[in-house]
């Protein structure tokens, strides 16, 4: 992308003219820009062959997340999530980060964990030792079941053993394929891979091999992302009251310090996390309870659940904050594969490869961890939520075109954001148009 991210005023635009601009930067093609209108999207056909018992389709708003600068790249966001706000604080946080020059990243490379359960092994420790032994057999069976991701330079890394001492079945021991995936997701391949090491596993210990499936706690394809917010640029007035920049970073390393220190608050905080980071594994075609999973387990690697995020401030008295977590998203197979929309989306994220697209999705949660705590620790999250929720809440009443905004206003003006008051507004509006009507 030659254009900057940066595009001011993007949401005053209609629809139409938001799809004109992201057209226009992303060079889409009238039938991607179709396939993102939702008029050439996924049909049910398609759909038939994706999952079983197909009778119907859902669909979901596509939004565009601005200012984002990643690694020095200018990058527009697709976002596809239902919750207002989410969005407008992704496009706010990434302008705030990009006073401090935007969002740097790193990755490891794609290696994820097959996981092989082996019961009833006469000596675990011995079978493990013996296992270790033979890894370069294990490893070349495991080369064997996927030649394409071989070529690309893919495959079997290594291979771990550990005794589990206690379980409610007794000891076992557990078994590690780790298996670079390359672009891909890689559950199929390393399923496969275990399944066919099972054999071999069984011979050399001696045991039975239950289990042969991968590990969703992906601590090896880590992806991060990290930030410095200048703290002049976290000045605000609301309401008539001003937020000085250094007082609203105090303010957000002491908001980040409950998470860090207590669950209950954790859960929340990293909820923040995946609002972003869901909305656009989603949007790519990518499996988001696979994510859920492995950044809950993530959170509570060291035994107690705690903040995926870190906020902490610089010596001159800014902010900075760092996000690293496990992020198994692909580029190729999958849903990415049969889906139109996924393809449309990379196109506009500008990525090829898997690391680059777990990279962003690492900077886009960390932006929104950065809005929700922003404003948390200053005016309340309230304010922010009210005017989208009330636009929300005047569609449920009915309200249509312009009148979604004008019931909004209301709404917001008078503070009470209920769906009872929308339709009377809305029925008030309808009795005195008739009335002038009547008298015309
Ligand atoms: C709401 O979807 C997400 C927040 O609760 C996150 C947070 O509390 O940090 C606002």
């Amino acid at each position: 992308m030659t254009q900057s991210s940066r595009l001011s005023g993007f949401y005053k635009h209609s629809t139409d003219e938001r799809l004109a601009t992201v057209a226009d930067v992303a060079g889409l093609t009238d039938e991607e820009q179709a396939i993102l209108r939702g008029a050439a999207g996924l049909d049910i056909e398609t759909a038939d062959h994706m999952i079983e018992n197909v009778a119907g389709l859902h669909s979901l708003p596509v939004g565009i997340a601005t200012n984002f600068l990643i690694n020095g790249r200018d990058v527009l966001v697709p976002m596809v999530i239902e919750e207002p706000s989410v969005v407008a604080g992704a496009s706010f946080a990434a302008r705030l980060a990009r006073a401090g020059g935007g969002f740097s990243t790193s990755s490891t490379p794609p290696e994820m964990i097959g996981q092989m359960q082996v019961l009833d092994v006469p000596n675990p420790h011995i079978a493990r030792f013996e296992l270790l032994a033979r890894k370069d057999r294990l490893l070349d069976l495991a080369n064997q079941t996927d030649p394409v991701v071989v070529s690309l330079h893919g495959g079997a890394r290594d291979v771990e053993a550990r005794v589990i001492e206690e379980s409610p079945v007794g000891p076992m021991l557990v078994v590690h394929l780790i298996y670079d995936t390359r672009d891909a997701m890689g559950a199929n391949t390393v399923n496969t891979a275990a399944e066919a090491l099972a054999p071999l596993v069984e011979e050399i210990t001696g045991g039975r091999v239950l289990l042969r499936i991968l590990s969703n706690l992906a601590n090896r394809r880590l992806a991060r992302a990290w930030c410095v917010v200048p703290a002049d640029t976290l000045t605000f007035e609301s309401d008539g009251r001003t937020f000085e920049g250094h007082q609203v970073v105090d303010r957000i390393v002491e908001a980040y310090a409950l998470a860090a220190a207590d669950p209950y608050r954790a859960a929340t905080h990293n909820k923040g996390i995946m609002n972003g980071v869901d909305a656009v594994v989603l949007a790519t075609g990518n499996d988001w309870r696979a994510i859920e999973a492995g950044a809950h387990a993530y959170a509570a690697r060291s035994g107690r659940y705690t903040s995926l995020s870190q906020w902490e401030k610089t010596p001159d008295g800014d902010l900075v904050g760092t996000l690293e977590m496990p992020m198994a998203v692909g580029t190729v197979g999958g849903a990415t594969r049969v889906h139109p929309l996924p393809k449309v989306v990379l196109k506009i994220l500008g990525v090829q490869t898997a690391r680059e697209l777990a990279e962003i999705i690492v900077a886009v949660g960390l932006a929104q961890n950065l809005a929700a705590l922003r404003a948390l620790a200053t005016e309340g999250i309230q304010r922010g939520h009210m005017s989208l929720h009330a636009r929300q809440i005047a569609i449920a009443a009915g309200a249509t075109g312009d009148e979604i905004e004008r019931v909004a206003a209301q709404l917001v003006r008078e503070r009470t954001i209920r769906l009872d008051r929308a339709q009377e507004i809305l029925s008030r509006r309808v009795s005195e148009s008739a009335n002038r009507q009547g008298n015309e």
